[in-house]
């Protein structure tokens, strides 16, 4: 595991605290007391930082997140070599990397990686089409190599197929994103999908597609993911999110799928948590992906 302290994608301060409550909240032990070899990487720093000057004035934080993603991108690859990394955040700007990463360790192995992006939000905005300026909300644009990235993020290795993205959980869309989601071919399930057919069902039809294409599959969470009534301490609250048993249910039935080779933590902004509680729900929803379960059932976990 890696923390990745990066901020300057989010509107307001605190993510940079992420990887210190994620390792307060007891996460090394939760893995470990499953079994599990950990090897905690510390915190990465960005790369070298350029000068970088974007024609969208409200773009904020360029040069950061520029390094970021540079330094991300490489950290995931390697890692990716060696075992299962979870990066933790900070802010979901570090997803541009990690997919990057990610997708170019994919591509050498001849398989195409697939992404289940957990999240209120899309993230699917250019540098262009973003109104607040806020980077996180760029990433999936980005890996997917959408147009007007090039000269301003690092070139893309390999980018991640539109069409191998799952996202569940989706609840608040820029007209922008609509539209540019809809064009490239992403699956969104929004909230209205996930009350009418549940989350079971369609997390199902998705491992199934990834099973029949031998894919790797990625795993994004965002914390504004889960409603805020149970994950307080993010900066961008949406009402009507994943409840605790959704939540569980999806990081089960990924488990027992043994598809997820990686995992990406973000958003937690310990700054707006409340006693450590939101931080506490992320470490035991690791814990249920990685194999917590309540009673002993049969898994595919390891077989894929
Ligand atoms: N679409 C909005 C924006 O561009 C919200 C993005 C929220 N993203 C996130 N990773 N929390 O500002
Ligand atoms: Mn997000
Ligand atoms: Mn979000």
């Amino acid at each position: 595991m890696l923390g990745a302290p990066v901020q300057e994608g989010a509107g307001r301060l605190g993510c940079d605290m992420g990887p210190s409550a994620f390792r307060a909240a007891g996460l090394t032990a939760a893995l470990e007391e499953l079994g599990h070899r950990v090897s905690d990487r510390g915190n990465l720093a960005p790369a070298r930082l350029r000068t970088l000057k974007h024609p969208n004035p409200v773009v904020k934080n360029l040069p950061e997140i520029a390094a970021w993603t540079e330094a991300l991108a490489d950290a995931s690859y390697r890692m990716s070599a060696e075992g299962m990394p979870i990066v933790f955040g900070g802010d979901h700007s570090l997803a541009a990397g990690t997919l990057s990463g990610l997708s170019r360790r994919a591509a050498e192995q001849g398989r195409e990686l697939f992404v289940l992006w957990l999240d209120a939000h899309p993230d699917f905005h250019t540098l262009d089409s973003t109104a607040s300026g806020n980077l996180h909300g760029c990433p999936v644009a980005y890996a997917t190599g959408q147009a007007g990235f090039d000269g301003f993020f690092p070139a893309l290795a390999a980018p991640v197929k539109a069409a191998n993205i799952c996202m569940m959980g989706i609840r608040s869309v820029d007209a922008a994103e609509r539209k540019a989601l809809t064009a490239a071919g992403v699956t969104v399930h929004d909230m209205r999908a996930i009350d009418e057919h549940g989350m079971g069902p369609l997390l199902k039809a998705f491992l199934q597609r990834v099973e029949a294409a031998n894919g790797i599959l990625h795993v994004s969470f965002d914390v504004d993911f889960l409603d805020p009534g149970i994950a307080p301490a993010v900066g961008t609250t949406v009402p009507g999110g994943a409840t605790f048993r959704e939540a569980h249910l999806v990081m089960e039935m990924l488990h027992d799928s043994g598809l997820v080779r990686s995992l990406d933590l973000v958003e937690l902004n310990p700054f707006l948590d409340e006693r450590g509680r939101t931080a506490i729900l992320l470490v035991d929803l690791v814990a249920s992906l990685m194999g917590r379960r309540v009673m002993d059932r049969p898994t595919r976990a390891g077989t894929a």
